[in-house]
């Protein structure tokens, strides 16, 4: 019973001091505010509204029709928590430099830009920005600038988030439903949908949902990296209930496991083609729960595990797996 109490808490101290209110971060990152009312100041603060208020400026709730690119009602910030400035939360800030970079999801290299697409076609269930269109270009700019240069060319740490141990036994999905009822219902709803603002709020909010909705049709689909389980679990046991630092999790490693393959059994969009993700199958990742699956293992041990099976299998039959089709 502490928890539900802590996380009022902790939301309490959020909700009323803005986006900048979470506890210090140990990494200091630059604040958009700070610079000057000139093309590039403002090139930046658009890419952060666009990364808070995506579905109010590129989604379902876009005043201009065609300018919708995204189609639910979750904001970048959803997941890439504070604006992208949390470490640990899916962090923007930072990984500037890291692209051009090698994606297993389309093995090739790909750009920062078609990055961005990946999330906007399956975490934002839509359609790509274009390339160099003005929306791209400013969350671009965001993303340069809130990468401080000493994190350009290194490893990053606080990037995505924390490792977590794989349970040695399948996750609990009807256990999952107890946590999800005792630790997230409460923001979430019992039916998973969020918490919608009213009209007039989310006029003042730029953005559709005080809590997003974690499934059904306003939330991601099953191709985006949220709909897998290890993925997922990690971003949970880091960061939620909201308010949660990696440093200090709520939940333990098996609740989050378990609570996850909860929110995984409920229905959410789905993505056409994605039996063209991961071309170098020896390179999917086990919790990918999606045909064609690599191995003998059953679309339920892909979704719930154990993975380590899975691992050690790809580990001897890798270079089967990545001409096998
Ligand atoms: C439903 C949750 C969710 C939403 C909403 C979302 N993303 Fe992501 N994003 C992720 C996850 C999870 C990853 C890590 C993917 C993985 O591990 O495969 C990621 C990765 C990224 C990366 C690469 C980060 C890195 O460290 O390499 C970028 C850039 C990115 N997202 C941008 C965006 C932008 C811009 C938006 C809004 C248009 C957005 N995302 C919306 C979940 C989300
Ligand atoms: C105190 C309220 C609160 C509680 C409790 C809470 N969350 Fe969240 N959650 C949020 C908020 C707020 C966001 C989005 C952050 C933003 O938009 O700034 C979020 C985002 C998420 C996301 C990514 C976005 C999406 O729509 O999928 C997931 C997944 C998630 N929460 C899972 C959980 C789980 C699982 C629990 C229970 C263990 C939980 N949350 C408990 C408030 C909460």
């Amino acid at each position: 019973m502490l928890r539900p109490i802590l996380s009022l808490i902790a939301f309490a101290a959020i909700f009323s001091s803005g986006v900048s209110a979470q506890s210090a971060p140990p990494w200091s990152v630059p604040d958009p505010d700070t610079l000057p009312d000139d093309a590039f100041g403002r090139t930046v603060r658009l890419g952060r509204d666009l990364i808070v208020k995506t579905s109010s400026m590129i989604g379902p709730d876009a005043p201009d029709p065609a300018r919708r690119y995204a189609g639910n009602g979750l904001d970048c910030q959803s997941c890439h928590l504070q604006a992208g400035t949390q470490r640990f939360g899916l962090p923007l800030a930072g990984i500037w430099g890291l692209f051009p970079l090698y994606i297993a999801r389309e093995n090739e290299v790909r750009t920062l830009e078609e990055r961005i697409n990946g999330c906007m076609e399956r975490s934002m269930n839509g359609a790509p920005l274009p390339v160099a269109g003005p929306e791209m270009k400013a969350m671009l700019s965001y993303i340069r600038f809130i990468s401080a240069p000493e994190q350009v060319g290194q490893s990053l740490d606080g990037r995505g988030a924390p490792a977590v141990p794989l349970p040695d036994k399948a996750a609990d999905p009807a256990h999952g439903h107890q946590v999800f009822t005792d630790t997230c219902a409460f923001c979430h709803g019992a039916d998973g949908q969020g918490q919608r603002l009213d009209p007039a709020e989310a006029k003042e909010a730029g953005r559709r949902y005080r809590f997003p909705p974690l499934w059904g049709p306003d939330s991601f689909n099953d191709g985006a990296g949220m709909a897998r389980a290890i993925t997922a679990a990690q971003f949970v046991h880091a960061n939620m209930p909201y308010g949660t630092t990696f440093e200090t999790p709520a939940l333990s490693v098996a609740d989050a496991f378990d609570v996850v393959a909860y929110i995984g059994g409920q229905p959410r969009p789905h993505k056409p083609g994605l039996d063209a993700d991961f071309p170098d199958r020896s390179r999917k990742p086990v919790d990918a729960a999606y045909p064609p699956y690599i191995g003998p293992f059953t679309p339920d041990q892909h979704r719930l595990g154990p993975w380590q099976p899975i691992q050690f299998w790809m580990k001897t039959n890798g270079a089967l797996a990545r001409t096998a089709d």
